[in-house]
C-alpha cells in the first residue's frame, strides 16, 4: 500500500483526512510544490525547499519544519512508495478557521505529500515534439508565489487539453510570460532566450537548471522581455517543468514553428538535460548509501 503523509504521519490516503474548514479547501489559501524523484532520488530537492519557503514567506503561511525535517519527510514518503520514479507532491494551507477572509495568527498549518509514478513525456512526444495554443494571461499578478489558487491555471489548461495540445502559451500585453503549468524559452539565430523572473511567471527550477546547463556549456543565452511576434517568429520553442523536463513545441495556433521539428539547440539541450540528470542520480545514490 502506498502511503501519503498528513501533519506528521505516514498513512494510507483513504485514511487521511482534513476538515472541510481547512482555508485551503475554503479559500484556496495555501502553497505547493512538486519534486521530481528518478531512482528514488529526489532531484534538486534543496532548491524546491527554498522555493517553498519563499512562498511560505510571502503569503505569511507559518513554516512548521526545518529543513533537516522537510528532508526527512520527503524521503520517508519516498521510501513508502511500491515504485521508483516519482513525483512528489507537498502542499501547506494555513490551516482550519471560521471561515473569514482576514486569517487568525497562530493557525496550525495543514501539510498533505503524496508522492505518485512520475509521468515524463514518452520518447515518441520527445522526438517529435509537440503542439501548443496561446492565449492572454488572465491570472493575478503574484505568479512567483507557487499558489494552491490554480483556477486560472487550470482553465488556461484546459484550453490546450481541449485542442488535444500539451500546452497553452500565455502572453500578457503582447509579452510572453510562461505557459499554464510551465515556463517557456525560444531559439532564433542559435540564441536561446527567456523571460527574466519576475512577478508574472513562476521562477522554475528546471528553467534554472535550462539556464546553467546552457552557460556551463558555452550555449548563448539571453533573459529578456520577449513578444509575441518574437515567439511566433521563433525557430524553435521549448517548454520546461519538473514533469516535462524540457519539451519542443514544434506547432503553435495551427502554424509551424519553425521547421516543424525539434530543433538542433532543442536536441542538444535535452541530452544535456539527461546527462546532468544521470549524474545528479548517481551522487545522489552515494548520499542516501553513506547517510
Ligand atoms: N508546474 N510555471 C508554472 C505556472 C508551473 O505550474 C510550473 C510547474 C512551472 C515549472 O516549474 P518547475 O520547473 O519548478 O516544475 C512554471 C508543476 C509541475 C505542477 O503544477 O504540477
Amino acid at each position: 500500500m502506498n502511503l501519503v503523509f498528513l501533519d506528521g504521519k505516514l498513512l494510507p490516503a483513504d485514511q487521511a483526512h482534513v476538515s472541510v474548514l481547512d482555508r485551503g479547501f475554503i479559500f484556496g489559501d495555501g502553497v505547493y510544490e512538486l519534486v521530481p524523484v528518478y531512482s528514488r532520488v529526489p532531484f534538486r530537492l534543496d532548491e524546491h525547499l527554498t522555493r517553498l519557503e519563499r512562498s511560505l514567506g510571502e503569503t505569511k503561511i507559518r513554516n512548521p519544519y526545518t529543513r533537516a525535517q522537510w528532508r526527512s519527510h520527503v524521503y520517508a514518503l519516498i521510501d513508502a512508495q511500491s515504485f521508483e520514479d516519482q513525483g512528489v507532491y507537498f502542499q501547506l494551507t494555513r490551516g482550519a478557521a471560521k471561515r473569514d477572509h482576514a486569517f487568525p495568527k497562530n493557525l496550525e498549518p495543514t501539510v498533505f505529500m503524496m508522492s505518485n509514478p512520475l509521468t515524463n513525456p514518452p520518447s515518441a512526444q520527445v522526438e517529435k515534439g509537440g503542439s501548443a495554443v496561446s492565449a492572454l494571461d488572465n491570472r493575478w499578478l503574484r505568479c512567483d508565489i507557487k499558489s494552491i489558487s490554480l483556477i486560472g491555471n487550470v482553465l488556461l489548461r484546459q484550453l490546450s487539453a481541449e485542442a488535444d495540445a500539451v500546452e497553452t502559451i500565455l502572453f500578457r500585453d503582447g509579452k510572453l510570460t510562461e505557459a499554464s503549468s510551465s515556463n517557456v524559452f525560444i531559439v532564433k539565430q542559435g540564441l536561446i532566450l527567456s523571460p527574466p523572473k519576475n512577478e508574472l511567471i513562476l521562477p522554475g527550477i528546471t528553467y534554472d537548471v535550462v539556464v546553467e546547463l546552457a552557460r556551463g556549456h558555452g550555449l548563448p543565452l539571453e533573459m529578456r522581455e520577449l513578444s509575441e511576434s518574437e515567439v511566433r517568429g521563433a525557430d524553435e520553442i521549448w517548454v520546461t517543468s519538473s514533469s516535462k523536463e524540457v519539451l519542443a513545441v514544434v506547432e503553435l495556433d495551427g502554424q509551424a514553428v519553425g521547421a516543424g521539428r525539434p530543433g538542433a539547440v532543442f536536441r542538444r539541450m535535452h541530452q544535456l538535460y539527461q546527462d546532468f540528470k544521470r549524474e545528479v542520480m548517481r551522487a545522489g545514490r552515494r548520499e542516501r548509501i553513506s547517510a
